[in-house]
């Protein structure tokens, strides 16, 4: 499987992380300069998956860009509960809004959306594929913490199976000169091996590990995430819950003093309260930043219709199904799979970057 699975949505290059970054550190500095850019204009918040912090930090980047905002918080209060497929609301709210944001659980479902509307899609997390909004709230936080994104050695704890932010992370990470990454995680929730497989190809540095404390004095950033309970079939039985994976001040006594923790939250019980009061714990300092990188996103894309759309370049393959359970061509009615071939020569579905097999 290739690795282009967790570049689709996250496909700036450098230079354009470096001048969302940029546009982003600016509207920090003279936040009153892009108070009325958006006069006039409507984000629709689509989330047909529960959310604390992106739908409301984007719905805020759009009231405090002088635009308004309109939308649902889960499928059961949209027409989805009466069936309606996702083309036809997207349809609809193309007509509503001029730019929209949309998190659901079935992984690709922001894509086929973009399918159906000129208006800008924006993905807010799509089941276990990715979430790459947060990785912009993520470059910037490092960014501003540690003054630059490069040679930083970057450990990722928890659920690096399912968390859709560790993906994203490591995509856009991996673009930055010299990152290695320490993995921390039960080999239950490992990162998947087509992830393992692109960090290879392109000559990442990275080790593995179940052992948190052994890494932590080497690390510059330390990414925890909670275990992604609800992607599971049956979640009984992993070692997620081992004290081992759980970060305390008393672990924490061992990184670097301008180490940070990042944490795209919500938080379980894998940081300890006591690690709140630490200088070094930067995760609600992220949360802002997100509000913050999802103005500097919504800009360029209302602005300068600036979305990176290499995905429509692809040439598209029939005659072959999406292997993913999770797949949204396994839930969207009358929606063809198609497949597109990785630089390795395998078949990958064009919506979720499954693997697919002959119909
Ligand atoms: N980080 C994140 O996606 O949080 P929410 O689920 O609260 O949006």
């Amino acid at each position: 499987m290739s690795y282009e699975k967790f570049a689709r949505y996250n496909r700036f290059l450098v230079e354009e992380l470096n001048e969302l970054l940029a546009l982003a550190e600016d509207i920090i500095a003279s936040p009153e300069r892009y108070a009325e850019k958006c006069k006039g204009k409507k984000i629709a918040t689509l989330f047909f998956e529960p959310s604390t912090r992106t739908r409301l930090s984007f719905e805020a980047a759009m009231i405090e860009l002088g635009g308004q905002v309109l939308g649902f918080e889960s499928a059961s209060t949209s027409s989805a509960a009466k069936g309606e497929s996702i083309a036809d609301t997207i349809r609809v709210v193309g007509n509503y809004a001029d730019i929209i944001a949309m998190r659901h659980p079935s992984e690709g479902a922001p894509y086929v959306s973009a399918e159906y509307t000129d208006v800008p899609i924006i993905n807010a997390g799509d089941g276990g594929h990715s979430h790459p909004t947060q990785t912009l709230a993520d470059l910037l936080t490092i960014h501003r913490e540690i003054g630059h994104l490069n040679g930083l050695t970057v450990g990722l704890c928890g659920d690096l199976k399912f968390g859709r932010t560790v993906h994203s992370l490591i995509s856009a990470m991996s673009r930055y000169e010299g990152v290695k990454f320490v993995l921390i995680s039960p080999k239950e929730l490992a990162l998947p091996a087509y992830m393992i497989e692109k960090m290879q190809e392109q000559g990442i540095e990275y080790s593995v590990t179940e052992d948190m404390e052994e890494c932590m004095a080497e690390l510059d950033v330390l990414y925890m995430t909670r275990v992604q309970k609800e992607r599971f079939e049956d979640a009984s039985g992993f070692g997620f819950a081992e004290d081992k994976f759980i970060l305390t001040a008393e672990k924490l006594k061992k990184a670097k003093p301008e180490m940070r923790v990042l944490h795209p939250l919500p938080r379980v019980n894998e940081i300890t309260f006591n690690v709140d009061k630490d200088e070094r714990a930067a995760y609600f300092r992220q949360t802002f930043n997100g509000k913050i990188m999802r103005m500097a996103l919504i800009l360029k894309l209302l602005e300068e219709r600036a979305l990176p759309d290499t995905v429509r370049k692809h040439e598209r393959i029939s005659g072959r199904v999406c292997t993913n359970k999770k797949c949204i061509t396994r839930m969207e009615r009358d929606l063809e799979s198609y497949s597109y071939k990785t630089p390795s020569g395998e078949y990958a579905c064009i919506y979720c970057d499954a693997p697919t097999e002959k119909k």
